[in-house]
């Protein structure tokens, strides 16, 4: 299966600065191509991902790195049982990962037939078919709009409500338009997963939890989730207060410089090309 190639590391790197004897929390682990730069620049890992998937490539940074790296084998919001003592930076690397995408039998791809279940932690919670059985076509419609900014929603979630599809070449074999295929996958994927709910809850935790200098780095794959990193990161940046009055409360965070993914980088990884790095630091 296709090792996921770890996007905008370099930049990450350079965003976080020297890391030797500092710890950070890793909270999409994935393949552990970010944990593992972090541990072989020097400093201590906790990583959180949800998926079981990744604790064989978990297991062998634990056996390589010892009490350096710890595994925490749930979704990243569970940062916030963390104490602000227990670690210094922040990196979130949002979206699902090649490994999960070009697994044929997960569910992610409309590329393999498979049953329709696009959950990231396959230990619980409700698949795409199940959300389709069990959501309102309203809340469908919603679905399909908001995360996969599909135009004709209403027809669609109405559709999907009739059809009942259960696996992937069901689903994709109803859409009309091809171009409303991937949108439509993704728009389920994201709602099955809470998405959304995760980066907002684990960003109000970080924002409590970073201490004097620590740093918290989002890179993201779409821009919904570049929106919601983008407005939070504003939110802390910005000083507190009515701007009318004169006393202001300054920002405890100032933003990171941005990047992008390099012609260099895209040539190695065109997966890569709707990746964007944002970081803050608190001052
Ligand atoms: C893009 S991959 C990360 C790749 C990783 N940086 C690397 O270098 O291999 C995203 C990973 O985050 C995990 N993930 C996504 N949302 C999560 C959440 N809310 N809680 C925990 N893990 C999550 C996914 O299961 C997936 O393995």
């Amino acid at each position: 299966m296709t090792k996921h190639i770890p996007v905008l590391l370099d930049a990450v790197m350079k965003a976080l600065g020297d890391v030797r004897g500092r710890t950070v929390v890793d909270c999409t682990f994935g393949a552990g191509g970010y944990s593992r730069a972090f541990l072989d620049a020097g400093a201590k890992v906790i990583a959180f991902d949800r998926d079981t998937n990744v604790l064989e490539d978990a297991l062998n940074l634990e056996k390589q790195f010892g009490n350096r790296f710890k595994f925490i084998n749930s979704q990243f919001t569970n940062i916030n049982k963390l104490s602000g003592d227990d670690f210094d930076d922040v990196i979130f690397d949002l979206g699902i990962s090649s490994m999960q995408i070009d697994n044929g039998n997960r569910g992610f791809s409309f590329r393999f037939d498979a049953p329709l279940d696009m959950r990231m932690d396959t230990r619980g919670g409700i698949t795409a078919a199940d959300l389709i059985r069990e959501s309102t076509e309203a809340t469908l419609a919603d679905i399909l709009y908001e995360y996969g900014d599909i135009k004709k929603s209403r027809f669609m979630a109405k559709l999907l409500k009739e059809k009942m599809p259960i696996t992937t070449f069901q689903l994709r074999d109803l859409i009309k338009n091809p171009n409303d295929v991937a949108p439509v996958f993704q728009a389920l994927r994201i709602a099955v997963n809470d998405e959304m709910g995760q980066i907002k809850s684990a960003l109000e935790s970080v924002h409590g939890l970073l201490g004097s200098g620590g740093k918290c780095i989002c890179v993201t794959f779409h821009s919904l989730e570049d929106r919601v990193v983008k407005n939070a990161f504003r939110k802390w940046t910005q000083p507190q207060g009515d701007p009318r009055l004169p006393v202001l409360v300054m920002p405890e965070y100032k933003l990171l410089r941005p990047a992008v993914p390099s012609d260099k980088e895209l040539e190695v990884n065109p997966r890569a090309r709707s990746a964007h790095m944002r970081g803050v630091e608190k001052v």
